[in-house]
Order: C-alpha cells, then structure tokens, then sequence
C-alpha cells in the first residue's frame, strides 16, 4: 500500500473539485455523447458535430465527431489571435543561455504559421500529403506542424536524435515526399547534423522514392550542401502571403508518428483530426489546471507524442503561454531547469522521471540556488516514476507546495488517460492515480479473465474515446493484430498495472517486448534487427534491465558467426553499429558475447531467463528443464555483464 500525501492547497482557481470529478467522470461514462459533445464546444467547428462516439473494438473502427468540420491550426493560432492578440505564445529558451531567445505573441505566431505554410504550399504541399519533420526544438518545428494542419497536410515528425537509416524508414513508410530540416541542431552545446542526415537518409540504398522537396530552416548557420531544385532555404521560400485555414473533417488524420512496439518496424500510428483536438484540449485544461496568463513548460521534444499533444497542440488550443526549451537538463550545469524556470518564471513543469532522477544525483544545492516560487503544479510522464524520485521532486524542487501529477499515457492513447486532478485528489507517489473523463479500464490476467477490486494484471480500456489513435498508416490489420488481438475487444496497452482498495491505478512497467529506456519506448525486436544487420553477428536478443537513471536499460545477447570471437573492438563495433541504424538512445548499455542462446527444445528463446540474468537475479531462474542446452545458463550466468 503506497501512502498518501495531501493534496496541497494550491493558490489557484481550479477548473475541478473531488466532487466535480464525481460528478463529471460519471457523466462522461453514462452519457458520454453528449460529455464528449459538450467538450467539443472548447473548439470552434467550421460546422459543429452532432454525433459523439461511432465505433466498435471488434471489429475495429473508430469515429468521432464525424460530421463536424474544424481546423485545428485555427483553433491553436487565429481565433487567439483575434481575441488575445498581444498574449505572449511562446518563448524560445536556446540551448546556450547567453544566446538571444525569442518570444511570439499570438498575432507575430500566426504571421509565422502562415509564412511556413506558404513555404510548405511553395514546394508544393497539398492537403493530404505526409510531410516528415525532422527539426531542433526551435520554434519553427512547431510551425512546420501547425502550418501542416492549416493546409491539411498530414506531419510526421521523426525525432532528430534518430539516425539517417531509421529517419529513411519513416519517410519511405508513409510515402512522404517532403521534408522539413534545418541546417544543424544544438544540443549541449553539440552540434546535431540534421540536414546532412536527410540527405543520407535519402542515398540509402532501399530509398527509393525521390523528394520533391526540403525546406531547411537555417539554424546554427553551418555550410549545408543544397541540391538543387529540390532543397530550399526557408527564408527564401516563406511569404506573407494569404493563406486560409483549410477546413477539414473531424475524421480526416491529422498526423502520423512512429512508435514501437514488440515486433517489426516501427508503427505509424495515425491521429485524426477532431478527436485528437477535443481530447488534447481537454485534457490539458484540466490535468495541468491552466490559468489564463500562467506559464508552461514542458521540456519534452516534438519527436515524441509529448511533444505533440502538450506543445504543439493542447496549451495553445487553449491560448495558452509556453517555454519552448531546445537545450538539455545539465548543459551548462546541472541547474539549467531551474534557471529556465526562474527566468521565465514557469508556474507548470512537465518533465520525465529520468530528468528527475538523474538531476536529484547530482544534489540540491543546483535547484535550491533558483528561485522557483513561480511553480505552481509539476508534472511527470513516460515512465513509472519511483517514489524516491517522486519526494524528491515534491519536497526539493516543488517545496511541499506543488501538487504533482503523475500522468500515464501512450502515443497511441493521443493524451493523458490516468493522473490525479490537482484541485480534487491527494497523491500516492509512484501511482498515477485515477482515470481521466471518459476513460474506462480493465485489469485482465493472462487467460483474459477480468479481476476486479484491489488487484494486479494487465491494463485494458474498454471504451473508445475521442483521443484514441484510429489506425496504423497503410496497415489497418497491424493496428487490430497489435492493439486488439490479445484480449479481443479490449484495446491492450501492453503494460502491467496494480489498483489499489482506493481505485487508483500504478503501472508496473511493460509485459511485452517493448522497453523504456529514459521514457523513450524501443522495440527489443528493433535493436535486434541492428544487431544482426552487423555481418558478424548470427544471433541476437535484446532485453531490458533496471537502471537507476534510464528506468532500463538494454542488454543485448550477441552470437556471432561461427569462428569469430568477442573482443572488445568489435563490442565498441556493434554499439556504435546500433545507433548508425538507429540512433544514440538506442546505444546498447551492455553486450554479453555468448555460443548460444537459451531455447525451448522447440527452438523458442527463452527471454525471462535472459532478463534475469541481465538483472544480475540468477539465484531464482526458475525452471530450465526445458531447455535445449541446460548448460548453456551456466556460461551465461559465468559471463554476465551487469555485476
Ligand atoms: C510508459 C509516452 C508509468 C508506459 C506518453 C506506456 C508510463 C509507455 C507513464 C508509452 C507513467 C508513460 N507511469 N509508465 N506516468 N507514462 N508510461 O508511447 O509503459 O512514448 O505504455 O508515450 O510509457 O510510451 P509513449
């Protein structure tokens, strides 16, 4: 049992109460049309729905608000322009603190978005066409998404931390015939060679589909090559020229990301337009209790579902003010965070545990140096968060005075799902507490049986809402194989959760193939597949294991090819091999050279051998009758690397 700490009393107006929740959860299950409808009047509809939820998990075919007609673009941008003109939008925070920063009122936001959308129209963007963006958190990556939505092109940002090859498998994957870069971007200090990655990306051998063209935004200033005809300067394509908000259908997919998952490539995973937007929109209205004029602040990237929904879409859907942070927590110092927050005096901070724990290592004195009695409510997300952490965050940086939310959700869920409410729940560090509106869960053990009260299984929601992510791009099958195979009709979310007497809901972590390794989800399978692209390596397989700052991280068993031995070049070979095809958060934190791996006589690996010993936890293996070669556990156990 978790204890509870009181829910402190924040100065603020709250935008809902414990007995609101009641009241308000109830109605969004019981009467969820019209729950759902009424939320969807935050919105300005070019034609208003009439119709909430259309859909069915078996078989799967998701709508909602499917006659109504909006633009999320104006509803991010103009309407707030034309009400609040002078409101400050963003405010750019560079890498390097001594550099200039910038801040955008709502009326300079929407000249911006309009000049990148004539730029986007300039190279010959149409509605309906994939536009991959692979920027630096600078302003203009949310442009590029923002202008994307105005004319009805569908985004697919790719994170830049990724690496030419896996940036050439999204832009083949969803068939997008332009991308947006800039020159280079800044990282700590480090320069990220993005516009040089797209063109690598774009010589890959299985690449073969020509671009018809690249807007580069000139960042850090360094010489790029540009190939002519089909690689543009955005200062000199933009324009101020007119350029309507296209009016779009709820139901029309609004953007494509991928993510990973237990096997295969990476997924495209498609949001569509008014679902998306209502469930962002309300979310962040009342998760992060936004009050006209409050700052926010989170410090995902736009590479990542965060990113969409609580940067580019649901604080300026509601109007709201927001840090936009291109550096790092510990670049100059540990302290950065908290200067970023004194300076700009951040009332709501959305960070991820792994930014917590590694800046709690580094001792109090770097937060305690900084004003930081602007800070209103913090925020976490991406990972299980321990309580360690979790106190460290309330007590140290947040002074017992912010209440935290704990928010769980996936990028296939659009937004948070399960959180406290600030001014209506106490906490329990390390759970993330209650369903949001609308949202119905399950806790099903491993036959499907469905367990209920104060229990431990798998976490299912059984209810569509209007968030929820409708397809896999170009494959419909894989997103019901995926989501709704494992217990049909339920949506699965692939992770293990525990509900207490209180009703509220901790996540465990993933129970498939999937890890998360400093809150970014790999696919075991992905690093697999890199490892044995090396032409050395005849076998692979990838687990993860606790780590104290990442949450996990990744130990791969590697066989190589028969006759070849593990030296240490070729380990520092097949790391770096790893994040050539996929990218540095990729990087394997251990690899075990090994003659073989554990299998059932049936030729299945048996992984929870493998994640015990990665775990360095060989003392209960369990029973390993069952394996081909029993001795084989015995050189494993003998050549562990995690000690
Ligand atoms: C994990 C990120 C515990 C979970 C928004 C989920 C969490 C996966 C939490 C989705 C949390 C996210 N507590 N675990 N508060 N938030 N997760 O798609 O395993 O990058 O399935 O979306 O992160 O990762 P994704």
């Amino acid at each position: 049992m978790l204890d509870t700490v009181k829910r402190p009393q924040s100065s603020a107006a709250t935008h809902c109460t414990s007995s609101d929740y009641e009241t308000m959860y109830r109605r969004s299950v019981e009467d969820s049309d019209a729950f759902w409808l009424g939320q969807a009047e935050r919105l300005d509809w070019v034609k208003a729905p009439t119709k909430g939820g259309e859909w069915s998990f078996d078989p799967v075919d998701i709508a909602w608000f499917a006659d109504g007609k909006l633009n999320l673009c104006h509803n991010a941008v103009d309407r707030h322009a034309a009400s609040r003109p002078d409101a400050t939008a963003l405010i750019f925070e560079p890498d390097d603190p001594q550099s200039a920063g910038r801040t955008l009122t709502y009326r300079e936001l929407q000249s911006e978005v309009v000049a990148m959308a004539n730029a986007l129209k300039a190279i010959g963007v149409k509605k309906g066409d994939r536009v991959t963006i692979y920027m630096p958190m600078i302003i203009e990556g949310v442009l590029a998404m923002l202008a994307c939505a105005r004319l009805g092109a569908i985004h697919s940002v790719v994170f830049g931390g990724f690496s030419p090859e896996a940036l050439a498998g999204r832009i083949e994957g969803c068939g997008s015939r332009f991308v947006v870069t800039a020159d280079e971007g800044l990282r700590g200090s480090k320069r990220v060679p993005l516009k040089t990655n797209v063109d690598a990306a774009l010589a890959e051998p299985d690449h073969d589909t020509p671009l018809d063209g690249m807007l580069v935004v000139k960042h850090t200033g360094a010489d790029v090559p540009m190939t002519e005809g089909r690689d543009h300067w955005y200062h000199d394509v933009r324009s101020d020229a007119d350029c309507p908000c296209e009016p779009m259908d709820a139901e029309d997919p609004l953007f494509i990301l991928y993510t990973s998952g237990s096997t295969g490539k990476p997924k495209g995973v498609v949001h569509t337009t008014g679902g998306y937007g209502v469930w962002t929109a309300t979310t962040f209205n009342y998760i992060f209790d936004y009050q006209p004029g409050e700052v926010f602040w989170c410090s995902a990237d736009i590479g990542w579902v965060t990113g969409h929904s609580y940067i580019a879409y649901g604080p300026l859907l509601n109007g709201a003010t927001q840090v936009i942070f291109e550096g790092v927590p510990n670049y100059p110092d540990h302290g950065r965070f908290w200067q970023v927050v004194e300076k700009h005096k951040v009332n709501i901070l959305y960070t991820a545990p792994t930014a917590i724990r590694a800046l709690m290592r580094e001792g109090d004195d770097f937060v305690t140096r900084h004003d930081r009695s602007s800070l209103r409510l913090l925020g976490t997300v991406g990972e299980p968060i321990n309580p360690e952490a979790w106190r460290w965050y309330f007590e140290v940086v947040g002074e017992e005075r912010c209440p935290i939310i704990d928010t769980w959700w996936q990028t296939e869920t659009g937004g948070c799902m399960l959180t406290t409410l600030p001014g209506a729940h106490d906490m329990k560090p390390g759970s993330a507490g209650l369903p949001f509106f609308g949202v119905r869960l399950q806790l099903v053990d491993n036959d499907g049986a469905v367990l209920e009260g104060a229990n431990e299984g798998n976490l299912c929601i059984t209810h569509s809402w209007p968030g929820q992510a409708r397809t896999v791009y170009g494959d419909h099958d894989r997103f019901v194989q995926t989501y709704f195979s494992t217990y049909t009709g339920k949506y699965f979310t692939g992770d293990g959760c525990k509900r207490d007497e209180d009703g509220y809901y901790r996540i465990t972590g993933r129970v498939d193939d999937v890890i998360n390794v400093s809150g970014h989800r790999m696919g075991t399978a992905e690093v697999e597949s890199a490892l044995v692209s090396h032409p050395l390596v005849a076998e692979s397989a990838v687990v993860g294991y606790s780590h104290d700052i990442k949450g996990q991280g990744i130990y791969c068993y590697v066989t190589l090819n028969a006759g070849e031995d593990g030296s240490d070049a070729l380990y520092t070979e097949l790391r770096n091999h790893v994040r050539t095809e996929i990218g540095p958060i990729a990087s394997p934190d251990h690899i075990q050279f090994t003659d073989g791996l554990p299998k059932t006589r049936s030729g299945k690996i048996m992984r929870r051998i493998l994640r015990k010993i990665a775990e360095n936890d060989y003392g209960s293996l369990g029973d390993t009758s069952t394996l081909a070669d029993p001795s084989l556990v015995e050189r494993l156990i003998e050549g562990r690397q995690n000690r």
